[in-house]
């Protein structure tokens, strides 16, 4: 890939300090260290968007420029917290939304990499929402990175009070899946 990769990130809650947003920022943050240009929707955007709607094509500015954003992408990360033992609703109104991505020579995130995040309050509902996530991107035609992270915010506090990471493992889980975005946008791009 001759230009810089870019790396959209879906994910948060509305919460302040929400973890799921700042696990997607720290996994962007890297990627950008390694010079993608990286985009976040974050909590607050994503509960801009409107409740989607399949049978209008009405779409506010916030819609297309999200829609856009991911068509353009060349790599993806959703970052989910588990409610009630699956993805918010807030994350999958996002993720109906690029059905808008249909009719693309290249639909929804089809040959693109995908690194996927959840944070709960279990473990159990942790593993389950990844492997919900997974069915999503296989949906959607993505490739999911092999290392996919879920964490327990209970016993798990990653983040300092100001938002930086403090924990060195789940660094290296992050350092791992950053890699394989890189790998995935350059080995799969070859591909079209
Ligand atoms: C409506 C709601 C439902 C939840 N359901 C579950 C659940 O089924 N299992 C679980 O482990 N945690 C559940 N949680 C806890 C969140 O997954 C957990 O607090 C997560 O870390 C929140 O992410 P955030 O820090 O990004 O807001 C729920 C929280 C809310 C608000």
């Amino acid at each position: 890939m001759s230009r810089q990769p870019r790396i959209v990130g879906i994910g948060g809650t509305q919460r302040p300090n929400s973890s799921t947003e700042l696990l997607a920022r720290a996994v962007l943050d890297i990627c950008a260290s390694h010079g993608a240009d990286v985009r976040l929707f974050g909590g607050e955007q994503l509960a801009a968007l409107p409740h989607y709607d399949p049978y209008s094509s009405d779409r506010t500015g916030g819609e297309r420029d999200f829609v856009e954003a991911v068509r353009q992408a060349d790599g993806i990360v959703i970052a989910s917290p588990s409610y009630h033992g699956g993805v918010s609703g807030l994350i999958k109104n996002a993720i109906d939304l690029l059905e808008d991505l249909r009719a693309d020579e290249r639909p929804y995130f089809d040959g693109r990499p995908v690194g996927l995040l959840v944070s709960a309050a279990g473990w159990q509902a942790g593993g389950v929402t990844l492997a919900a996530l997974r069915g999503i991107v296989h949906a959607m035609r993505g490739w999911p990175t092999p290392m996919g992270i879920a964490i327990n915010s209970i016993e798990q506090k990653p983040f300092a009070e100001d938002g930086s990471l403090k924990d060195s493992q789940v660094a290296g889980q992050l350092d791992a899946m950053a890699r394989q975005l890189a790998v995935g946008c350059v080995g799969l791009s070859n591909r079209h």
